[in-house]
C-alpha cells in the first residue's frame, strides 16, 4: 500500500529547512560542492558533497549557492544543484520512504519571488514531489505560530528580509515587502568596515559570520568586543565594538523604514494593534537588541511592540507543514 507523506520546507538563501508529517525536522546549508579534479572525486568517492560536509571540504571543490537574494538563480547549475539539496533533505527526512509513495510539499519563497522563480521551483522538485504548493516565507510564519490576526511578521533572512501585515485573510501585494538586504549584507558590511579600520587582517566569509553571529548587537550599549584575527598568520586582538554595531545598524536601519512604512499606511483603525503586534522571525531575529530597535523606531508612530520567535530555525518549515496539511486541493499544484 502506498503511504502519503507531508513536508514542510523553508528553502533559504543560507539554510534549507524541512519539517515531516512524520515528526522529523532537519537542516542544512543551501549549497553544493562540485569536486575541483580528479583527486577531490577519489578522495570523496562521489562528484559533489551537499550542505555542512560540502562546507567542511570546500577547498577541494566548486562551491554552488544556488539562492541569491532569496530567489533561485535561473542557471543550469543553480537548478540543477536546487534540485539535489531538495531531493536529499527530503530522503534524509524520510529514509522510510518506499517506492510508490507520494510526497506532498509546501515549500517557502520569499513573498516577492517572480512567476519565473515559482516556476523554476516547481520544475526543479518534478520527480521528487508528487503535489508542491509554493508559499510566501513570512505567511508561512505566521502560520507557524497560528497568527492569522493583525501582525506584521518580519523575516530577516540571508538573502532578503521580508515584511508582510496580516490581516485575518491572504496576504496581498500592497501588505508585503521585499528587501534585499539580509544577513549576507550585513557580512560584506562588516568585511569591509574590519578591513577599512584593519587592511592587513586575514578574513574568510566563515570568520566573519562567526564573529557576527556571536556579537552582532544593535542595542545602544555593548560589552568591548575584541575579536582574535590573523595577519600573514600571527594572531593578534582586535577591537570591534563600534564597528559592528553601525554595521549592523545599516541592516536595521532600513527595515525600521519598511515597518514604518507599512504601518503607516495600514487602516487607521488597525495601526495601534500593528504597531503592538510586530513579530521577528528568520536568523537575523537573533541578532542582538534588534526588538527593541523595532520598538523604538515606531516611538514617533505611537510606540509598539516586537517580539522575536522562539524557533527562528523552524518555524518557516512548520508553517509550510501546516499548510501543506491544511489547504483545500485547489490550492495545489498537481505535478
Ligand atoms: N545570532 C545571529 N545574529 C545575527 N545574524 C544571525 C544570527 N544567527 C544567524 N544569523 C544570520 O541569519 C542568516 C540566516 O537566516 P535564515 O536561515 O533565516 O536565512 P535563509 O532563510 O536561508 O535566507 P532567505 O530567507 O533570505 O532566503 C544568516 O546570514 C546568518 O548568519
Ligand atoms: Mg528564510
Amino acid at each position: 500500500m502506498s503511504t502519503i507523506f507531508h513536508v514542510g520546507i523553508d528553502l533559504g538563501t543560507s539554510r534549507t529547512s524541512i519539517a515531516t508529517s512524520t515528526g522529523k525536522r532537519l537542516t542544512t546549508r543551501t549549497c553544493v560542492g562540485y569536486a575541483k579534479d580528479v583527486i577531490a572525486q577519489k578522495r570523496f568517492g562521489k562528484p559533489f558533497l551537499l550542505g555542512d560536509t560540502a562546507l567542511d571540504n570546500r577547498l577541494a571543490l566548486n562551491m554552488v549557492w544556488p539562492l541569491a537574494e532569496g530567489v533561485i538563480c535561473e542557471d543550469e547549475k543553480a537548478l540543477e544543484a536546487t534540485s539535489l539539496i531538495l531531493q536529499n533533505i527530503i530522503d534524509e527526512a524520510l529514509p522510510e520512504k518506499k517506492a510508490g509513495d507520494q510526497i506532498y510539499a509546501a515549500i517557502g519563497v520569499p513573498a516577492q519571488a517572480s512567476i519565473t522563480n515559482k516556476k523554476a521551483i516547481i520544475d526543479t522538485t518534478r520527480s521528487v514531489l508528487s503535489k508542491v504548493l509554493i508559499v510566501s516565507e513570512p505567511f508561512s510564519v505566521a502560520y507557524s505560530i497560528d497568527r492569522f490576526d493583525e501582525c506584521l511578521i518580519i523575516d530577516i533572512g540571508a538573502g532578503t528580509t521580508d515584511l508582510c501585515r496580516m490581516h485575518g485573510a491572504m496576504p496581498e501585494a500592497e501588505d508585503q515587502t521585499t528587501l534585499k538586504v539580509g544577513g549576507n549584507f550585513l557580512d560584506q558590511q562588516i568585511t569591509q568596515a574590519i578591513l577599512a579600520r584593519y587592511p592587513d587582517v586575514q578574513l574568510s566569509a566563515q570568520i566573519i559570520r562567526r564573529i557576527k553571529e556571536k556579537y552582532g548587537y544593535v542595542s545602544e550599549k555593548s560589552d568591548p568586543i575584541v575579536v582574535t584575527l590573523t595577519e600573514k598568520g600571527i594572531p593578534k586582538e582586535y577591537e570591534i565594538t563600534d564597528i559592528l554595531r553601525e554595521c549592523c545598524l545599516q541592516l536595521t536601519d532600513p527595515i525600521s523604514q519598511a515597518m514604518q512604512q507599512l504601518v503607516g499606511s495600514f487602516d487607521p483603525d488597525f495601526q495601534a494593534r500593528l504597531r503592538q503586534n510586530i513579530i521577528v522571525a528568520g536568523g537575523g531575529s537573533r541578532l542582538k537588541g534588534i526588538d527593541i530597535a523595532l520598538e523604538k523606531s515606531l516611538s514617533p508612530y505611537g510606540g509598539g511592540e516586537a517580539i522575536c520567535v522562539q524557533d527562528a530555525e523552524y518555524c518557516g518549515a512548520i508553517g509550510a507543514l501546516k499548510m501543506c496539511l491544511e489547504m483545500p486541493p485547489e490550492y495545489w499544484e498537481q505535478l
